[in-house]
């Protein structure tokens, strides 16, 4: 065994352990009945959730890279994502959670039995490089996030606390622009990157501005206090249709208080923070919000190239500030507060040529629908991304203040419904130079 090899087992324990220390967080600080109540038709119960953390990572690790015999077979399909929507999964015969948290416990030991034994490079891809521990270790990032969203539709007095993001360094407004030449989007290095942010192609992506900052709380409240959510020429068609049949009026959460809003945060209701990035818009909403302010929404190659660009060297780098893996200095991750950060908060997360925040605080909604690069292939499942490729999801980039640091990326892609807004989205505009 090499040093290489021991470092790498090393570092997935300690992922893996601290991964499941915010798992367990999220659903330790409700009671029974809220873990086991379906809190949103959006969302599953939170014991759903836990149960098919476990459930993946024993189909992964346990049985695919450990050979081992399975645990509980019988609760493949209960937990298979695709045999049941989120709105059915309250109606299953779902493990109870003190049931869900053996099951998870004893999968774990399990899977940390397979990390000591098995080979790292054992010629496999799956496990080269650790990658089927990662692609298991941002799944259960990835429903930390989902169920951290649960908890802010969840009703009730509240069960998270945080400390508030950090104050405004310098304010930052305006736009950068970035030249026309084609870059490097997509990874082929990055070694626990996932089957769609593959492979490293070239796009040739003409001169453009992007915002230094996302559209904040004070710049949104001026489009809605405009009329703009009853003037259907900033909506697109498809827009205005589901403005109207929602009764959309102000981003969720929102509520009218005197001549200004509040907004309910893991149950807390305060007034709104002007200079916070607006969170929880739709596409629809961030599109018309773009129109009326005369600019778009970037494609999803501008994002990529505002992010990862460095005009000095011409590389694309791992992340805006640079290759090194992100630090609460570069961005608001990993659910450290419990709300975007003011613009201005992250100096030193700047791209090289000065857009900020990409990384962190909120997914940023893209005008470009999900597909694979050019000569992407399924891996390891078709189910991962390739089943949603197509015109009915939009991507969403550069995380949220719930994203973990190891599940969000400069390539990283996300993708929903534009309708949706139980998530933590936001946008940032653009315009042709
Ligand atoms: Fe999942």
């Amino acid at each position: 065994m090499t040093i290489e090899t021991d470092r790498l087992r090393d570092r997935v324990a300690a992922e893996l352990l601290r991964t499941r220390e915010r798992t367990t967080l999220l659903t330790e600080a409700v009671d029974d009945g809220d873990l086991v109540r379906q809190h949103s038709p959006l969302m599953s119960p939170l014991v759903w959730d836990l149960a098919h953390v476990g459930s993946q990572e024993e189909l992964w690790l346990v049985r695919d890279v450990g050979g081992r015999d399975p645990l509980r077979p019988e609760l493949d399909e209960l937990y298979d994502a695709f045999k049941h929507a989120r709105r059915d999964r309250p109606g299953l015969p779902l493990l109870t959670p003190v049931e869900a948290r053996k099951y998870v416990a004893q999968v774990r030991d399990k899977a940390l039995d397979v990390l000591d034994r098995a080979r790292i490079d054992d010629g496999r891809r799956l496990v080269a490089d650790g990658f089927a521990f990662g692609m298991i270790i941002q799944h259960e990032q990835q429903h930390d996030e989902t169920m951290l969203a649960t908890h802010q539709l969840r009703a009730g007095s509240p069960v998270l606390a945080a400390d508030p993001p950090p104050a405004v360094i310098a304010p930052v407004t305006g736009e950068v622009l970035v030249p026309g030449g084609p870059f490097t989007m997509g990874t082929d290095t990055e070694p626990w990157a996932l089957d769609n942010e593959r492979p490293a192609h070239q796009v040739d992506v003409p001169a453009f501005h992007i915002d230094r900052a996302a559209v904040t709380n004070g710049q949104y409240a001026a489009f809605i206090d405009a009329g703009g959510y009853d003037d259907p020429r900033w909506w697109s068609p498809a827009g205005w249709d589901h403005r109207q049949a929602a009764g959309l009026v102000a981003p969720a959460h929102w509520q009218r208080d005197g001549d200004g809003w509040s907004a309910t945060t893991f149950g807390r209701t305060a007034r709104v923070t002007p200079s916070e990035p607006v969170v929880h818009v739709c596409f629809h909403e961030a599109e018309a919000y773009a129109k009326w302010a005369g600019k778009r929404l970037p494609t999803e190659a501008e994002w990529e190239k505002a992010a990862r660009w460095d005009p000095a060297t011409g590389r694309s780098r791992r992340y805006p500030w640079g290759d090194e893996t992100p630090e609460p200095r570069h961005a608001n991750l990993g659910q450290r507060h419990l709300r975007p950060a003011p613009a201005g908060a992250f100096d030193d997360g700047a791209s090289p040529l000065g857009v900020q925040q990409l990384i962190g605080d909120v997914w940023e909604w893209t005008s470009t629908d999900f597909t694979g690069y050019p000569g992407f292939t399924a891996f390891p499942y078709r189910e991962y991304s390739e089943v949603f490729f197509g015109p009915d999801y939009k991507v969403l980039r550069g995380g949220s203040f719930g994203t973990d640091r190891n599940a969000v990326r400069g390539t990283f892609r996300n993708w929903d419904y534009p309708i949706r807004r139980q998530i933590f989205s936001g946008f940032r505009l653009a315009r042709d130079a």
